[in-house]
């Protein structure tokens, strides 16, 4: 064991990692049921990425018009080209409406119809009647922040559950023992340099997704999948990482996000010819198609000579016509990310967008109740003892192969509730916990020894910087078997570039350098698995989009992808079948057709 890192141990029923919607609704409810809680994050928690958050958070309230669950549950099984398990996402849209008016009596905010109930909004992919009816106005928000209200609302419910909070803590791996389960993380404490060891009989990751693998991102700097990276270090295997959704408008250049709401709200995207080009691509549903659809459509349009601007490689949203009143009421804060990062007065101008990586389909495999499942002799659906995944980190999976906009804010108040239902049967409050090896953390320490004092010829932010480039150019939009060849074969070589990485700060006092090479490794364990995962899938389904095999196959391909990626990257691929069963017999499975709007 590496001499001279002294430890201090922490004794809790449960930890939750991460401090984001997912984290928080996990955090709270947890405390809630009487377990005694702890939440580590790296950032403070009303920071978390789910603050940027914009659009709104489905759920079938039919405040607004007709609407069930069981169309949801339709909408979210085609949105995901079939590629999500529908036990699973007949629980997230079951689940969704008391997950949400619980949020309402908690404090969110939401924007208010007329007649005072919570305001719901149209976004893509949300349609009424199993597909045959009108729009559903499915979306509740709080006007364009809907992430920043809940967040504050799970915080504040948090600190009232008396949930302790270690803030601006760093996990750098998880403890496992010899039998294969979870006993806890170890975690650097930024502002003092030192070491905790936090024991529970329960850890749930909520760390969020992995975007900034990618050069152009509306993710935070902080989405460095660090939840997924532990859990590749552990041996264990993530899913379904080939899955990369782009947003249809992140602003060009910027990246910040521009809510699919206001799309909802009536805006059109047009091309340079000022056309509505999406009549074209998706004549039913139009601006409204789900977003793998509407990025595609857009990057066909830019290569087609149709893209707008000096280098004609972007799109306009225009949102001219809403007027002053909608803007201003429903869309006060993309007006103002417009004007900051476009220079763009939506009123009066269009804003320039692209689509740009906003969310990770694949993750960590868990089921329903939050438990991460692993294929293990022959079960695809084996439980790790002690460990629990939610939220983007997770794939549960509801979102299969394309993930309906507001069902992420969904996934996070369901899942995180989930976990805290399921521990509250399965966790005896103040139980004892089991006895750790004394070697339990050495790993653990030796890895941190060695970032600490790599003294490499290559600093973390070239590395990454070669990372993020190779991802936006072999493992994007539209991919070919070239293309993702060409990108595995780099994503190797800069995998493996690692081992010549350099950090020049060897304190351990807010050591900025070596947490970002923690979280580089943690992100390019994801980006290899990613590309290769992606490479390996020869059929287009949902985001995963194949020039070179255009077609869905499900014969071949109806089924999850399992990937392990080894510290010296190594990786091997298995795959878990996709549940075509649903949980009750209040909604039929819904069988795989194509998948037009
Ligand atoms: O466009 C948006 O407001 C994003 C929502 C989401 O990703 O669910």
């Amino acid at each position: 064991m590496p001499a001279a890192y002294k430890i201090q141990e922490h004794k809790f029923d449960m930890i939750v990692v991460g401090a984001g919607g997912a984290g928080l609704r996990a955090t709270f409810g947890l405390a809630q049921k009487g377990l005694k809680t702890a939440c580590i994050t790296k950032v403070f928690p009303t920071r978390s990425h789910t603050v940027a958050a914009q659009g709104g958070v489905a759920a079938a309230l039919g405040n607004m018009g007709e609407d069930d669950w069981r169309y949801h549950f339709f909408d979210t099984v085609k949105g995901s080209d079939w590629l999500g398990d529908q036990d699973a996402i007949e629980y997230m849209c079951r689940e969704a409406i008391p997950a949400i008016i619980e949020l309402e009596h908690q404090g969110v905010p939401f924007s208010r119809t007329e007649d005072g109930r919570i305001y719901q909004r149209p976004f893509g992919g949300m349609t009424t009647k199993f597909g045959e009816g009108p729009p559903a106005q499915r979306t509740c928000a709080a006007a364009d922040r809907t992430g920043h209200a809940i967040l504050h609302t799970l915080y504040q419910q948090s600190l009232a559950h008396d949930a302790q909070f270690f803030v601006e803590y760093f996990a750098l791996d998880l403890i496992m023992d010899a039998d294969g389960a979870c006993r806890g993380v170890l975690a650097l404490e930024l502002e003092t340099g030192t070491l905790h060891l936090f024991r529970a009989q329960g850890t749930v990751l909520a760390t969020g997704g992995y975007g900034r693998a990618y050069f152009s991102a509306t993710s935070a700097h902080t989405c460095t999948g660090d939840g997924g990276g532990m859990v590749l270090r552990a041996g264990l295997a993530l899913q379904d990482m080939e899955f990369v959704q782009f947003h249809p408008t992140g602003i060009y250049g910027a990246g910040c996000l521009i809510t699919e709401g206001v799309r909802g709200e009536g805006g059109i995207l047009r091309n340079a010819n000022g056309e509505r080009f999406m009549e074209r691509y998706a004549p039913s549903v139009k601006d409204l198609a789900p977003r793998d659809m509407v990025s595609r459509s857009m990057t066909m349009e830019i290569r087609e000579g149709r893209g707008v601007g000096e280098h004609k490689d972007h799109i306009l949203l225009d949102l001219t016509h809403l007027g002053p009143e909608v803007i201003h009421e429903k869309l006060p804060g993309i007006a103002e990310s417009a004007r900051i990062f476009a220079n763009v007065d939506v009123e009066k101008q269009p804003i320039p967008v692209i689509p740009t990586v906003h969310y990770n389909m694949g993750g960590i495999p868990t089921n329903y109740h939050g438990e991460v499942v692993q294929l293990r002799d022959g079960n695809p659906d084996a439980v790790v003892p002690g460990l629990y995944a939610i939220g983007e980190a997770a794939c549960v999976s509801v979102h299969g192969a394309n993930r309906l906009g507001s069902n992420s804010l969904l996934d996070l108040v369901v899942f995180g509730r989930a976990v805290a239902n399921r521990c509250a049967e399965t966790i005896t409050p103040d139980g004892a916990h089991p006895t750790l090896a004394g070697d339990a953390c050495d790993e653990a320490l030796s890895r941190l020894d060695r970032l600490r004092n790599a003294n490499g010829g290559t600093p973390t932010a070239v590395i990454r910087d070669k990372m993020q480039r190779t991802m936006q150019a072999d493992a994007a939009v539209f991919r070919t078997g070239e293309t993702l060849g060409e990108g595995v074969a780099k994503i190797r070589e800069i995998h493996a570039s690692f081992a010549d990485v350099k950090v020049s700060d060897r304190s351990l006092i807010w050591n900025s350098d070596l947490v970002e090479t923690y979280e580089l490794s943690n992100l390019l364990g994801q980006a290899l698995g990613t590309i290769v995962s992606a490479a390996n899938r020869t059929e287009s389904r949902g985001a995963h989009a194949r020039e070179d095999y255009p077609e869905r196959d499900d014969v071949n391909w109806l089924k999850h992808t399992l990937c392990w990626v080894g510290e010296d990257g190594g990786t091997k691929i298995d795959y878990r079948p996709v549940h075509m069963h649903t949980l009750s017999g209040d909604v039929d499975v819904i069988p795989p057709k194509k998948r037009v709007y």
